[in-house]
């Protein structure tokens, strides 16, 4: 199958130029002016479209148990609402078990997605077990296509490991360059103060926020770094929220260790203040490390900028607002007698591109290349999928765009395809949006038509990832 897209202004993390782009079979085979439409079985009109390679979110959790629930969209769902808002591949998390191994973890995750995927996708592993059989099983995972690792430095008596831990798996990711990536707040600290909140009493949403200080994210950030720098492991933290971790990051490239970062949607555009509303509204908002202040959200913006940060993901791990009723699984209302029974996370896996690009490309903060870095090409350095994924360049896998910069589209929980009762960017205007998505060639969504098979997404086994 030949498809000829014409007349687009091809996007990348480095230029922006006008050209016609030849797709045979599931690659990129050629980009230049005035393509041959001769033995093409497709032509696409690209007039006044931005084509742009497909976006990749380095961070997602679908069909996830946490918090005393699952999350309510799983790979189907949650897949397919990333390709309607223009991302084609995304790395989850999955969760190393009691008592299991890191690729059983692998294993598990491999199999909620298989028959159900609908665009590309690799693995992260977070190993949860901190004992040697697992730091010394790490190499493994690269058969697996596994080169990334998340730590958490949070979640006490469940996820949370030790700094000696945290050391030993740097040591050995070291060594096969596999990335570690780390939850950055201090899970004995939060605990501590959890523990003193629910003993006085103090229950709402929004003292959530003062269990998990800006202070805590900056130390365990600074520790992370720290690590790294003495094992000489490559660093990536994961959701970076608050204007004092960015700064550690900041101090730890200055140094030149090999650390990087990335930053989420929702703490450009989320805040304290939501979470503060009376009554239980600001459950919605719950997730670790917590949203934070506008001045936190700029601060951001700016490391996303002068490449402090060099990724924007979603984290997205969804629950239902009102869940346990009508069908929904059971979500934030778990937490209605007291914040640290809400499960933690904000939807947005399908929101990413359009939010960035509105307020970010539109209002001048980022550049329009520097849109693509962030969210599609860094990524796919990082995550050790490029040049396959992450750029549109000749043997490419043709994972594709089209970007229509005048759609002006309200964001709304109405009408978007993540399942979940609620959208995290509800009423915001946004100009610019996907009209089609292409994976490998093959159009998947055209105009808010699915023309994807469930099962046709494909495992990505993933190596070498870079520090940028
Ligand atoms: O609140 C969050 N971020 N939920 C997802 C789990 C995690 O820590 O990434
Ligand atoms: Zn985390
Ligand atoms: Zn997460």
């Amino acid at each position: 199958m030949k498809t000829l897209i014409k007349n687009g202004t091809v996007v990348t993390a480095s230029d922006t130029i006008k050209a016609d782009v030849l797709i045979e079979g599931e690659k990129v085979a050629l980009i230049g002016a005035n393509l041959s439409a001769d033995g093409v079985d497709e032509v696409i009109d690209a007039t006044g479209k931005l084509l742009m390679p497909g976006g990749i979110d380095p961070h997602t959790h679908l069909d996830m148990p946490f918090g005393g629930t699952v999350t309510a969209d799983d790979f189907y769902s949650g897949q397919r609402a990333a390709a309607f808002g223009g991302t084609t591949t995304h790395v989850d998390f999955a969760l190393q078990q009691p008592g299991g191994t890191l690729v059983d973890g692998v294993k598990m995750w491999k199999k909620k997605a298989e028959g159900n995927a609908v665009i590309d996708y690799g693995f992260h592993v977070a190993i949860t077990q901190p004992t040697m059989e697992s730091v010394n099983e790490i190499p493994k995972l690269l058969d697996e296509g596994v080169c990334s690792l998340k730590a958490f430095q949070a979640y006490k008596g469940a996820f949370m490991v030790d700094d000696t831990t945290l050391y030993k798996a740097m040591q050995v990711a070291a060594k096969n360059n596999i990335l570690v990536m780390t939850h950055c707040e201090n899970g004995d600290v939060i605990a501590a103060l959890t523990e003193e909140l629910v003993a006085a009493g103090k229950l709402d949403p929004k003292y959530h926020l003062d269990a998990h200080p800006a202070s805590i994210e900056a130390e365990a950030s600074l520790r992370a770094i720290s690590i790294a720098a003495e094992t000489g492991a490559k660093l990536y933290i994961v959701h970076m929220s608050c204007e004092e971790a960015v700064e550690m990051m900041a101090w730890g490239r200055a140094k030149g260790y090999t650390v990087m970062g990335e930053t989420c949607t929702q703490y450009m555009f989320k805040f304290e203040d939501d979470m503060k509303v009376p009554g239980f509204e600001g459950a919605k908002w719950a997730c670790g490390p917590p949203v934070r202040k506008p001045k936190d959200a700029e601060a951001l913006w700016k490391a996303l900028a002068d490449t402090t940060l060099q990724a924007v993901a979603t984290d997205h791990c969804s629950f239902n607002y009102e869940g346990g009723v009508d069908g929904r699984k059971p979500g934030k209302e778990l937490g209605k007698a007291g914040w640290h029974k809400i499960p933690n996370g904000i939807p947005g896996i399908e929101d990413r591109l359009y939010v960035m690009y509105h307020n970010g490309v539109n209002s001048g903060k980022i550049s329009l290349n520097r849109f693509v870095a962030i969210t599609s090409t860094n990524v796919a350095k990082a995550m050790g999928l490029y040049p396959k994924k992450g750029t549109i360049a000749v043997g490419s896998d043709a994972d594709i765009v089209l970007w229509d910069p005048n759609l002006e589209k309200t964001i709304s929980a109405k009408t978007h395809h993540m399942a979940v009762d609620y959208n995290a960017y509800e009423g915001m205007k946004v100009k610019g949006f996907p009209v089609r998505t292409i994976l490998r060639g093959k159009t998947i969504c055209n105009n808010g038509e699915w023309t994807q098979e469930k099962g046709a997404g494909q495992y990505i086994k993933r190596s070498n990832p870079e520090i940028l």
